[in-house]
């Protein structure tokens, strides 16, 4: 099986009974923020793109580049669909041009011609991806690959009952906004980088010695920045709170932990991976690449200026009424929603600053009160300050994920009051009639489920699935002192309360081994 690194999340694997082209990613993402490191842009994107089987993990931009995929991918070529609860990929997928699609049953093997196998695990709850993600396991001639992508499921073992995998692809680095737009101190924005690029290395570490794969090679990121006002998210200040570690940083951390089977691709890098192991071939040697780091990216700066400054041309819309189009877009959802609105439980402002740069608009979105409105001086539970431009231009496309554009863009800041709230992103994502119902049925069917099983962890006994998103913590979880940590997303609990210390509501149930009264279950809704 021949792997040939296409950058980012994106490789293309090829075998005698055909090609996969996974997630190809080419063009700039969230309001030109991101761009693919190392660049991607000068490979031989016509030649790549004639392909048998198109995958693409899931809906964020970063994997699916509507614009490559309509100029450079073969319309012959097959897609291969994760069952996601919606259709949303599907559409988007015919709106470019494709026809062919196989839509793989979830977590089934599924045999193509010549003895081609592939499964495709869907994750569908709302804060996966934008409304779902996906991993891809291939099988052909007794080679298995598993390109986990940035998924995050609860464990890998659907894929390690299927046999020994030989080369697994993950995520490593960050992909998000926090702690970076954070309006806090430097120490403070430093000290939870640092914790943050820590658990995305131990939640690595943990799905690699899950699988065992012969060979792990490191993908889906980091992006890099290349508008001067983001070039500081580059991981090339010597920031230890920087989120975004590259493939090298990755050897290195993994070799401290003893790792050595990492290999990493670089655009047009070429892995031969058979049942005995593998040979990689690099367009230029690896270390060289990442020693002349900071040279790559300000040609590649120079060279994308152009194409940034086009994408900044195009946001501003004047004739955009912001607060009377986010009342008549928002107002409907606030009234359907329960969990989601009951899960935000305040306002929320949007501080939208001018053309000018000074000035100020405030809107506010009254969770409670069902209504958009103009901010009334009151306190609120999270706060985002960004261009007027950003949101007229969300608006004017009818966008209904803000966190699939504004959110990952990094371009606002935001501050709040009180632990993090994932239902504020969750009904940001859900601006849509189909997506808000699917997320409040999700978690509406999450909130009636219970799981009674119990485990002992150190000297507490615990719910075994862990109230985030049922991480199994016989695998997960790590008992410290009085603290329970799911290395899943890192979320902790404090232990004799219950109490959810990374998120508002999701309380634990546990007592000690030695208690005779469990403390009672508590409600995972506040
Ligand atoms: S499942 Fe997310 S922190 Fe446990």
């Amino acid at each position: 099986m021949r792997v040939t690194g296409t950058g980012h999340a994106s490789m293309r694997i090829d075998t005698a009974a055909g090609s996969i082209l996974c997630d190809p990613w080419v063009n700039p993402a969230y309001f030109a923020s991101w761009f693919p490191f190392p660049d991607n842009s000068l490979l031989d994107w016509e030649t790549l793109g004639q392909v048998d089987y198109l995958y693409v993990s899931h809906l964020h931009r970063d994997h699916f580049d509507a614009k490559h995929l309509r100029d450079f991918i073969s319309k012959d070529a097959t897609v291969l669909l994760p069952e996601f609860p919606t259709s949303e990929m599907e559409d988007e997928f015919r709106a470019l041009g494709f026809t062919k699609f196989l839509k793989a049953p979830n977590e089934q093997v599924v045999e193509l011609p010549g003895g081609l196998k592939i499964m495709i695990q869907a994750l569908t709850s709302p804060t996966d991806g934008p409304i779902g993600d996906s991993s891809l396991w291939v099988e052909y001639d007794g080679v298995r690959l598993l390109n986990q992508n940035d998924a995050r499921p609860t464990d890998l073992s659907v894929f390690a009952e299927l046999g020994h995998v030989h080369a697994h692809m993950l995520q490593f680095s960050g992909a998000i906004w926090y702690p970076m737009v954070y309006e806090l101190p430097q120490a403070a924005k430093t000290a939870f980088g640092k914790q943050k690029r820590d658990r995305q290395f131990d939640r690595t570490w943990r799905y690699i010695d899950d699988l065992k794969a012969d060979h792990v090679f490191p993908i889906a990121g980091p992006p890099c920045f290349l508008d001067d006002a983001l070039w500081q998210f580059n991981d090339i200040h010597g920031d230890e709170g920087n989120i975004f570690p590259d493939q090298s940083v990755f050897l290195s951390e993994y070799a401290k932990v003893g790792g050595t089977n990492g290999i990493v691709l670089l655009p047009g890098s070429v892995a031969e991976v058979t049942t005995d192991g593998a040979t990689t071939t690099h367009p230029v040697p690896i270390e060289e690449f990442f020693a002349n780091k900071v040279a790559h990216l300000e040609e590649m700066r120079e060279r994308k200026r152009p194409i940034i400054e086009a994408e900044k041309a195009s946001w501003r819309h004047p004739e955009v009424d912001v607060l009377g189009q986010m009342k008549s877009r928002i107002e409907p959802l606030l009234e359907e929603s329960i969990y989601l609105a009951k899960g935000v439980g305040g306002p929320v402002r949007f501080d939208l600053v001018g053309y000018d740069g000074e000035s100020v608009e405030s809107i506010v979105v009254d969770f409670p009160g069902q209504e958009v409105r103009p901010y009334a001086d009151e306190k609120v539970r999270y706060r985002f300050r960004t261009d007027r431009a950003l949101i007229e231009h969300l608006l004017f496309i009818d966008e209904v994920d803000w966190v699939n554009s504004l959110f990952l863009s990094c371009r606002f800041s935001a501050a709040r009051i009180g632990q993090y709230n994932e239902f504020v992103y969750a009904f940001f994502k859900c601006l849509s009639e189909e997506r808000l119902q699917y997320a409040e049925g999700w978690y509406d069917e999450h909130e009636r489920s219970t799981d009674a099983e119990d485990i002992t962890l150190g000297d507490w006994v615990v719910q075994r699935r862990c109230p985030h998103l049922k991480a199994d913590l016989t695998r997960f979880g790590i008992v410290e002192g009085d603290q329970l940590t799911c290395q899943l997303h890192g979320w902790r609990f404090d232990l004799p309360s219950g109490r959810c210390l990374t998120s508002v509501g999701h309380k634990v149930r546990a007592h000690r081994v030695d208690a005779e009264t469990p403390a009672p279950a508590g409600e995972s809704l506040t």
